[in-house]
């Protein structure tokens, strides 16, 4: 009797740990997390972006535009460009080697919680345009 509410127990034990702590196991990342990893250093937290080093989020043309976002994380960047009147002439890398669906993640946490602007991005569309819009000549530089 007791071995069986012990076996009980310990069978159930990941069930009640995942329960009460929400990080048990491998969780999928979230925007905001892809976020922190591969663009704040540069963008900062609040997409205001840095001086005239790197351009902001924010009052940009790009973030709501499918074809420019997906575009510039695939290629990277090259200047000049003007963002918000003001004018950048920096580099910035590729992000190539993230998949449709960590790319759509960072898009729509920008655009929902950094620039308030533009659509829900669905991996499936960055999987379509990603044939179109990838370029090895204008690439500069991969992971
Ligand atoms: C190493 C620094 C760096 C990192 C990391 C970086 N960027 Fe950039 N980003 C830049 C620079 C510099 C420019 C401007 C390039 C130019 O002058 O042509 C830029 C331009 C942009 C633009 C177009 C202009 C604007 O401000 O809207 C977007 C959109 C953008 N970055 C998004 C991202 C996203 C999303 C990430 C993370 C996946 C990211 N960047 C990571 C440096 C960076």
């Amino acid at each position: 009797m007791v071995w069986r509410v012990l076996k009980c127990c310990v069978t159930l034990l990941p069930f009640y740990l995942a329960t009460i702590s929400p990080d048990f196991g491998d969780q999928p990342a979230n925007g905001e997390e892809l976020y922190n990893e591969h663009c704040r250093s540069c963008h900062q937290k609040n997409g205001k972006g840095f001086f005239r080093v790197y351009p902001p989020l924010t009052d940009s043309g790009w973030v709501a535009d499918d074809q420019k976002i997906i575009g510039n994380l695939l290629n990277g960047l090259k200047g000049p460009i003007v963002v918000n009147g003001k004018d950048y002439e920096g580099e910035m890398p590729s992000f190539r080697y993230l998949t449709d669906e960590e790319i759509a993640l960072i898009v729509n946490y920008i655009r929902e919680d950094i620039a308030e602007t533009g659509a829900v991005l669905k991996a499936s569309e960055v999987a379509r345009l990603r044939p179109l819009l990838q370029s090895d000549s204008v690439e500069i530089s991969t992971k």
